[in-house]
């Protein structure tokens, strides 16, 4: 079944049943002020963090689903019939109204249609201002003259969430409202300078500031006693809970059309002034729009494929790279699932967003580079979560100093190396590798940057910390200690050791070396050169079991993942990541990817384990105690599905490539929404396994590694199109029933215009590579605002 369609000629996801069986979102802002909105106009938003500065209010994992969020109701005075313009909160009957949601790059679309009555309220956060716009029309499409009152609502929250949701005896008292000049002000008056506004392009005829005389005792959001009744109170108090309403009521003859703008903003009245008078002409909201649009017609443009698969073409043009770009701007801190209570960057998760985009967002990738190699401990380990705010000298918290002690140890910040997660730090040499390659800018090498313990070293410098950290912590076998976990969070060996790591660990090396050679530094490329044979050695000598590689070895020895095993017999990220490392060739790479087709393959993706764990076995870790086919524990986790898609293209398989990336493919399932249930325009965290009654539900969307990971593996080893040191690669790893395919790749101020020939229909294998007309060897940097023609033929 679906519920909506891609709209590609206006980058929209288009939902035309808006009676989702889950919330479908979107992420509005793309600096500091954000809201986190879904398909019916619920959500929240925040400045800078989700967990210290909110500026609305949102029930996370409540019922009704997603509420509060930002409404607009529209009343009919005279038959006092009322109506929501995003299908929730009032839900009228879907057989009388018809609503549509249009989820954009950064802006979201409600419409209605319901009793003579079109309305609009398109949502946006526009750069370089703080506040969320809503731009609302309504219609009279009857031949009726209309009377109408409008209310909004929205309610507000105090800025620190754990204030917000606790403590009331406290929180009640600590915030107030008031109204004036067209502006509702919330005072947060025990934070200095805490206050957030709304306000409206128009002159209002009522408003409310105090959210339950706007509901009324009994009532919600779905049946606001104001509107019921047709009019606001005109309430304000110092204490209590707070909203934002204003009405508005409008007479539209038959044909005529009114547009509104709202306007909820972080700061106070005055702030609320300046941008009221800013946007009092629509114009300036237009301009917003355009500006947006610009802002990700610029990124996207630094790649565009035309291949003959229509939903990798969506998703690489569009949404993979939307969602990728969204998970380095928000460091996976906010959704509908993290609702906030947790901030900071996650070092595994940041490391390897950053890795995957530094093409469309250099400067972003950058500062979380830079932030995680301050997160970096001098032994060479990551903080596993930390805020960056606790390095900067001025250190930002919430502003908000309780009366009362809240015990914040800062000793506790650095944890030790038994708490490190035995992967973090790895994932930042390809960051770092990637960032240089697709910037040329090696002095970024040597950068001084501190460490979190203090004393500073260059870039260069912490990125050998970390390769000698995971040369240090090996186990008994010569293998990585799989430490507090590995990438796998319940996967907790302890003293024992891990495959997957070992093998990132070859991974990382692989990284650097060529970067060491591009720096002349020799010594290192001898150093590190032979640090990679002999993990390499160690990996082929201890983690092979008859058909594939395990996964690791517990604490008292006991081998994980291997042939014998009853539970837990494969798994994905060793055998994976031993292909893609490069660490394993030939016949047991072979054998490792067809383990992983004929035991994790099922058509929704590969399930990370097979099969389930049923037993509890500390030895092994938390794992072990999640129910069966659910998150690590035999799902489809889809952030490794892309190792695998390039572990096949290391050993030429495009075939098998495509198949994998099709099985995980969102946009394969938007017809299947009464199984995957989730939105069909952003990968998920995981799909439910085949050992779980419930096998193909996804959950989680957005903030999930496997938006990066695919955008990655999608594009640099199918597609093959690769920034390397001195000159931009392209080895394609295509199904072989292609033609070929075209693509647009901007690199260092540079557009390259790609044709991809494939005559032979191979899988694999460069031909003949033409540069502008010329056969070539290599594509070079050229002069920055050029353009260049390359054709590949395959064969
Ligand atoms: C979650 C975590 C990520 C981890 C993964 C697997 O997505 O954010 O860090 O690697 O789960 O456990």
């Amino acid at each position: 079944m679906r519920y909506g369609h891609f709209d590609n000629e206006h980058r929209e996801y288009v939902i035309d049943r808006v009676d989702l069986p889950t919330s479908w979102t979107n992420y509005l802002g793309v600096e500091k002020f954000a809201s986190v909105i879904n398909h019916t106009a619920g959500g929240y938003s925040f400045y800078d963090s989700p967990e210290y500065h909110r500026i609305s209010r949102f029930h996370g994992n409540s019922v009704p689903m997603d509420r509060p969020g930002y409404y607009v109701y529209l009343r009919d005075n005279d038959s006092k019939d009322y109506f929501s313009i995003s299908w929730q909160p009032v839900g009228k009957d879907l057989d009388k109204a018809k609503y549509t949601c249009r989820h954009g790059l950064s802006y979201s679309v409600y419409e209605c249609e319901y009793d003579g009555i079109s309305a609009s309220q398109k949502m946006c956060v526009p750069r370089g201002e703080n506040v969320l716009l809503w731009d609302v029309r309504v219609k009279n499409t009857g031949d009726q003259t209309r009377n109408l009152s409008l209310f909004t609502y929205l309610e507000f929250s105090f800025h620190s969430i754990a204030i917000d949701n606790q403590n009331f005896q406290m929180s009640l008292y600590c915030a107030g409202s008031s109204y004036a000049d067209g502006v509702i002000e919330e005072d947060l008056y025990y934070e200095p300078d805490g206050y957030q506004f709304f306000t409206s392009n128009t002159e209002i005829d009522g408003f409310d500031c105090v959210r339950d005389t706007f509901l009324g005792t009994y009532h919600t959001e779905t049946d606001p006693q104001a509107v019921i009744r047709g009019a606001c109170s005109g309430s304000e108090e110092k204490g209590g809970n707070h909203c934002g309403s204003l009405q508005k009521n409008i007479t539209l003859e038959p044909g005529e059309e009114t547009r509104l703008i709202f306007m909820l903003g972080e700061g106070g009245r005055a702030e609320g002034l300046r941008i009221r008078k800013k946007y009092m002409d629509p114009v300036a909201v237009d301009e917003a729009y355009a500006d947006l649009a610009a802002f990700w017609d610029r990124k996207l443009k630094k790649l565009q494929i035309k291949t003959p698969h229509e939903g990798m073409n969506t998703l690489l043009n569009i949404w993979t790279l939307y969602q990728s770009e969204i998970n380095v701007m928000f460091s996976r801190f906010a959704s509908f699932i993290e609702v906030g209570g947790r901030t900071g960057l996650g070092y595994r998760d940041t490391a390897q967003d950053a890795m995957t985009i530094p093409h469309s967002n250099p400067d972003k990738c950058k500062e979380r580079i830079l932030q995680l190699l301050n997160g970096l401990v001098s032994q060479g380990y990551g903080l596993h979560l930390f805020d960056p705010a606790w390095f900067e000298e001025e250190a930002k918290g919430d502003g908000f100093q309780s009366p009362t002690v809240i015990p914040v140890a800062k000793a506790d910040r650095i944890h030790g190396r038994e708490h490190a997660c035995a992967d973090d730090a790895l994932w930042l040499i390809a960051a770092i590798t990637e960032y240089i390659k697709e910037t040329g800018d090696l002095s970024f090498a040597d950068k001084e940057v501190p460490y979190a313990d203090g004393g500073r070293g260059t870039v260069y410098e912490h990125m050998k910390k970390i390769l000698d950290f995971s040369n240090e912590e090996v186990g008994s076998h010569g293998v990585c200690k799989g430490l507090r976990a590995d990438w796998n969070d319940c996967l907790n060996l302890g003293g024992g050791e891990s495959a997957m790591v070992s093998f990132l660990h070859y991974w990382a090396l692989q990284n650097f070396l060529p970067l060491a050679e591009k720096l002349e530094r020799n010594e290192d490329v001898k150093k590190y050169g032979d640090m990679a044979d002999h993990v390499k050695e160690v990996c082929d000598s201890v983690l092979w079991d008859k058909e594939w590689f395990i996964r690791g070895i517990t604490k008292d020895g006991k081998k994980i993942g291997t042939f014998e095993d009853e539970e837990g017999r494969v798994h994905l990220e060793s055998n994976a990541w031993a292909v893609l490392s490069g660490a394993a060739t030939g016949e047991k790479a072979e054998k490792a990817m067809e383990a992983i087709d004929t035991y994790l393959y099922t058509p929704w993706g590969l399930l990370l384990n097979t099969p389930a764990y049923t037993k509890v076995d500390p030895s092994i870790g938390f794992i072990t105690k999640v129910y069966p086919g659910l998150k690590e524990n035999s799902a489809v986790f889809s952030h490794p599905n892309p190792w695998a898609w390039a572990a096949e293209c290391m050993l030429g398989h495009g075939n098998t490539a495509m198949k994998f990336y099709d099985a995980l493919c969102p946009y394969r399932q938007n017809d299947l929404i009464e199984i995957r249930e989730a939105e069909p325009y952003s990968y998920c965290q995981f799909i439910v396994g085949k050992d779980h009654k419930e096998h193909g539900r996804a959950r989680h969307p957005f903030m999930t590694g496997s938006g990066g990971w695919s955008y990655f593996s999608a594009t640099r080893y199918m597609l093959g199109i690769r920034p390397d040191y001195d000159g931009l690669t392209i080895d394609p790893c295509i199904p072989d029933d292609w033609d070929g395919f075209e693509a647009r790749r901007t690199w260092r101020g540079t557009e390259y215009r790609i044709t991809v020939k494939n005559p032979a229909h191979v899988e694999k294998g460069v031909k003949t590579l033409m540069f502008d007309g010329k056969e070539v060897t290599k594509i070079p940097v050229c002069e920055e605002g050029s353009t260049h023609r390359v054709e590949v033929i395959m064969g």
